[in-house]
C-alpha cells in the first residue's frame, strides 16, 4: 500500500494526466496524457498485502496498455496515410480511432475487463475507476463521435449489457460496474449532442457514484445479503445506501433522474426518439431489480438481531460526508426544479 504522501503525489499526477490529455491539441499529446494517467493509477491500485488488488492492477495494466498501443498505432497510421494535397480522410478513420478509447472507458462490447478489475479493488479505487478514469477517453471521443450505426450500436449494447448484466448480481461492486457500463452508453449519446450535455451528465453521475460508494463503505457491506441483518443504529446508513442506488438508477424524484430527463428530451429534439425508447426500456429492467433488492432488504427479509457483540460505531467524518452527499442525491432534482420554476 502506498504511503499517504505517495498517494498525494500519484493522485496529482493522475489528475494532471487527465488535464494534459483533454487540453492537448495533437493526438500524440492526448496519448501522452492518457499514459501519464495510467502510470499513476497502477501503483495506487496495487498492494503487497492483498493478492486481489495486485491481480486487478495487473489486469487493468494489460488492457489499458493494449488500448494505448492501439491508439498510438492508429494515430500514426492516420498521419502516414493522409493525403497531403487533397486532405482526404477515410470515412472509417474516426471509428477506428474511437475503438481503443471505447476499450479504455469500458463501453459495451469491450467491457469484459471491467467487472473483474472492479471486484478486486478498494472502494476508493472503484470510485476513481468509475469517474475520473472515464473523463479523458470520453473527452477525446467527443472530437470523433457522430451519430451513425457504429455509435448507436455501441450505445445500445452498453445499455443492454448494463441492464442484463446487473440482473441477479449480489456483489455491490458488480452492480456498480454494470451501472457504470450503462452510464457510459448514456454519456456517449449525450456526447453526440454536445459537450455541455455530456459535462452535465458526467458531473451528476460522478456525484451519485461517490454517494453510493461512501454509503456502501460506511455500511461495510460488499454483498446485498449482508444488508439484510442490521442493528437499529445502522438503518440510516442502509437507507442512504439504497436511496442513492435508486437515484443512480434514475428513479424520478431523485437527482439521478435529472440528467436522464435532459438527455431524453435532447434525443427527442434531435429525432432520436426510437433510440430513446429502447434506452428507456433497458432502464426499466434496471429499475425493476433495483427496486426488488431495495424492497426485500427494507421489508421482507429484514431481521434485527436481539443482541450484538460488535455494536455499530460510526466514524463522524465519513458519516457526515455520506449524509451530505445522499441528501444532495435525494433532494437535488426537486430543488433544481423549484429554482427553475421560480425564475
Ligand atoms: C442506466 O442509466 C439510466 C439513465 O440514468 C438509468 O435509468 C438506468 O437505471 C441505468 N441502468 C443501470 C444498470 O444502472
Amino acid at each position: 500500500m502506498p504511503s499517504n504522501s505517495t498517494k498525494i503525489l500519484l493522485l496529482t499526477t493522475l489528475m494532471s494526466g487527465v488535464l494534459v490529455s483533454v487540453s492537448s491539441n495533437s493526438w500524440l499529446g492526448a496519448w501522452m496524457g492518457l499514459e501519464i494517467n495510467l502510470m499513476s493509477f497502477i501503483p495506487l491500485m496495487s498492494n503487497v498485502k492483498n493478492m486481489y488488488n495486485t491481480e486487478a492492477s495487473l489486469k487493468y495494466f494489460i488492457v489499458q496498455v493494449l488500448a494505448s498501443a492501439t491508439l498510438l498505432f492508429m494515430v500514426v497510421m492516420k498521419t502516414l496515410t493522409e493525403d497531403l494535397f487533397t486532405l482526404d480522410e477515410n470515412a472509417y478513420t474516426p471509428m477506428i480511432i474511437c475503438t481503443p478509447l471505447l476499450l479504455k472507458s469500458g463501453a459495451a462490447p469491450l467491457h469484459w475487463w471491467f467487472p473483474g478489475v472492479m471486484e478486486g479493488l478498494s472502494w476508493e479505487n472503484c470510485a476513481l475507476l468509475m469517474t475520473v478514469q472515464k473523463a479523458a477517453p470520453l473527452m477525446l471521443m467527443s472530437y470523433l463521435i457522430e451519430i451513425n450505426t457504429f455509435t448507436l450500436s455501441i450505445i445500445l449494447m452498453s445499455t443492454v449489457v448494463g441492464a442484463i448484466g446487473g440482473l441477479n448480481q449480489t456483489s455491490m461492486r458488480k452492480i456498480l460496474t454494470y451501472s457504470s457500463i450503462n452510464h457510459t452508453g448514456w454519456m456517449l449519446i449525450a456526447l453526440t449532442m454536445g459537450e455541455n450535455l455530456w459535462m452535465a451528465y458526467f458531473m451528476v453521475y460522478s456525484t451519485l457514484a461517490l454517494t453510493v460508494v461512501s454509503a456502501i463503505k460506511l455500511s461495510g457491506a460488499s454483498f446485498i445479503n449482508q444488508t439484510m441483518m442490521t442493528n437499529k443504529e445502522a438503518t440510516l446508513v442502509k437507507f442512504m445506501m439504497f436511496t442513492s442506488l435508486l437515484s443512480l438508477g434514475g428513479l424520478p424524484p431523485f437527482l439521478g433522474f435529472l440528467p436522464k430527463w435532459i438527455v431524453i428530451q435532447a434525443m427527442i429534439m434531435n429525432s432520436l426518439a426510437p433510440m430513446a425508447t429502447l434506452m428507456v426500456v433497458t432502464s426499466l429492467i434496471t429499475l425493476y431489480y433495483y427496486l426488488k433488492i431495495s424492497y426485500s432488504s427494507f421489508m421482507i427479509l429484514n431481521t434485527e438481531p436481539k443482541w450484538n457483540l460488535s455494536s455499530y460505531k460510526s466514524k463522524k467524518t465519513s458519516n457526515t460526508k455520506a449524509l451530505t452527499l445522499s441528501s444532495i442525491s435525494l433532494t437535488g432534482m426537486m430543488v433544481c426544479t423549484i429554482i427553475a420554476n421560480i425564475y
